[in-house]
């Protein structure tokens, strides 16, 4: 994990223990999320938000009558499996006797449905009681339409992405549909080995990219909880549930069509960190509670978020299948990412193929390799076009359409 995956798990995770006793929380999770989408009860709740639906109603706000609730829409496979592999982690933490013996842990996940900042507006305005007023600011659309227009003026090839999911989602329909075609994307992990991103449309436009990803979670069991073991625990849902399970299955029914779909598992990375996050904290909790396999742990203190914070930065652990975790003084994990390239494979599926790597942890001039001979360029070609890569480097940098 890098300083910025890092920083993004852990924004996704937020902490709450002892959540019985506790005072009403100054902040919570908007959205669909007055409720957890999935939760368990334990000693110690782990809670974590993901953008499981990527499209949020905007609920007509006429002030005259109580606005109906937020209503999610389109699953958002990637966070879903986000989402999952924590619960697989917790899981797995809760029945082993070494981490946190004798305590139970549970789990709250809120859907934040890619939208914490819509949601966050509509709801803030609502609780002031004020009336609100749309900014003049432009709307989403026309942002995405001036960034399609800036990539077809520029005289730039090649155009840093870095953007999240959704909002490359959005760009590449555009330029898709305009045809902007012969430029060389370089994306991150967000993006770059997104299965839901390929189509034969699409490839025009993305062949040749090449991005930084995590490398593949090889977790053992992880696989099979995903398509299988979950839907039969932790996610119930059949003719003969009771009332009260109907509701929720009823609500989730968009969910529920992932049962058994395992088209995604093969390419899935950044769940080895996510798993990997819940292992640290778990971790950091094992300190706190001063844990040990014979004596098993303290009886839960109140912990504090900022105990966690602490103790994250002295943990140093090896998960499963033999990967070191630990963070530098400045909160990042080691850099490790392989480079890999859209290309299209000699039965014309489209894969993403690794080219090389970056690893932090070896010594200079070890760490970056690429392998120039296994890499498509735009168009196809198996040669950068030298007369854009020879002239002084030019490039955009998209970092978001905000
Ligand atoms: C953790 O284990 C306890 C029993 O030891 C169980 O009641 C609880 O449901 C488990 N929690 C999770 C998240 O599996
Ligand atoms: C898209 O652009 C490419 C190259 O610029 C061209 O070969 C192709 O015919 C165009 N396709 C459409 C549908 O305009
Ligand atoms: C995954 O891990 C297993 C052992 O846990 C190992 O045999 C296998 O080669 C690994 N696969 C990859 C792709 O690293
Ligand atoms: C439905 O779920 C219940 C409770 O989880 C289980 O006992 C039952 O076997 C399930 N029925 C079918 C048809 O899968
Ligand atoms: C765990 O076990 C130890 C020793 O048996 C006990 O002192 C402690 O209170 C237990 N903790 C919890 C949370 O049950
Ligand atoms: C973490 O542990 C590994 C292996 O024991 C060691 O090589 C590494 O230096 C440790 N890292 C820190 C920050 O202590
Ligand atoms: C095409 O080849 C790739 C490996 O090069 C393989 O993973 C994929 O399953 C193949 N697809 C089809 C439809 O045969
Ligand atoms: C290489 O790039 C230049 C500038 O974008 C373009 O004019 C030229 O046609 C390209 N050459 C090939 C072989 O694609
Ligand atoms: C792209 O722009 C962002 C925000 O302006 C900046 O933080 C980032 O360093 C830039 N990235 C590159 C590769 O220039």
């Amino acid at each position: 994990m890098s300083l910025v995956t890092a920083g993004l798990v852990f924004m996704r995770l937020l902490l709450a223990f002892g959540a019985v006793e506790d005072e009403a929380p100054v902040c919570q999770i908007l959205g669909s999320s007055e409720f957890p989408l999935l939760s368990k009860e334990g000693e110690v709740m782990i809670g974590g938000a993901f953008s499981i639906h990527s499209k949020i109603s905007q609920p007509p706000l006429s002030f005259t009558e109580k606005p109906t609730r937020l209503t999610c829409s389109s699953v958002n496979l990637r966070e879903f499996r986000y989402a999952q592999t924590m619960i697989f982690a917790i899981e797995e933490i809760n029945r082993s006797d070494f981490l946190l013996p004798n305590i139970s842990i549970g789990y709250r996940i809120y859907d934040n449905c890619a939208s914490t900042l819509s949601s966050m507006r509509v709801v803030m305005a609502l609780m002031n009681g004020d009336g609100w007023t749309v900014g003049k600011s432009c709307s989403e659309p026309e942002k995405l339409l001036k960034v399609v227009e800036v990539i077809q003026k520029s005289t730039a090839r090649v155009i840093v992405a870095f953007m999240a999911h959704v909002e490359m989602n959005n760009l590449l329909e555009q330029l898709t549909l305009q045809n902007i075609t012969g430029r060389q994307f370089i994306g991150v992990e967000a993006w770059i080995t997104a299965d839901s991103l390929v189509t034969p449309a699409s490839f025009n436009v993305l062949g040749g990219s090449l991005g930084f990803a995590v490398q593949k979670a090889n977790i053992s069991g992880l696989e099979e909880f995903l398509i299988k073991d979950f839907w039969e625990t932790d996610f119930k849902c059949n003719e003969t549930n009771n009332m009260a399970d109907a509701a929720n299955c009823k609500e989730n029914h968009d969910l529920i069509e992932l049962k058994d779909y395992d088209g995604d598992v093969a390419e899935l990375r950044m769940s080895s960190n996510i798993y990997k996050a819940i292992y640290a904290v778990a971790n950091s909790l094992h300190h706190i509670l001063k844990c040990s396999h014979s004596q098993g742990c303290d009886k839960p203190v109140k912990v504090m978020a900022w105990q966690v914070v602490e103790s994250l930065k002295q943990v140093n652990f090896t998960i499963k299948n033999g990967e070191q975790v630990w963070f530098d003084n400045t909160g990042a994990t080691v850099a490790q990412y392989e480079v890999v390239n859209w290309q299209r494979g000699t039965n014309g599926s489209i894969q993403f193929k690794p080219v090389g790597y970056y690893d932090e942890s070896l010594p200079p001039g070890q760490k970056f390799v690429l392998k120039n001979e296994d890499i498509m360029w735009p168009g196809g070609k198996t040669e950068a076009n030298m007369s854009t890569n020879s002239k002084k480097l030019e490039y955009l940098n998209i970092t978001n359409l905000k």
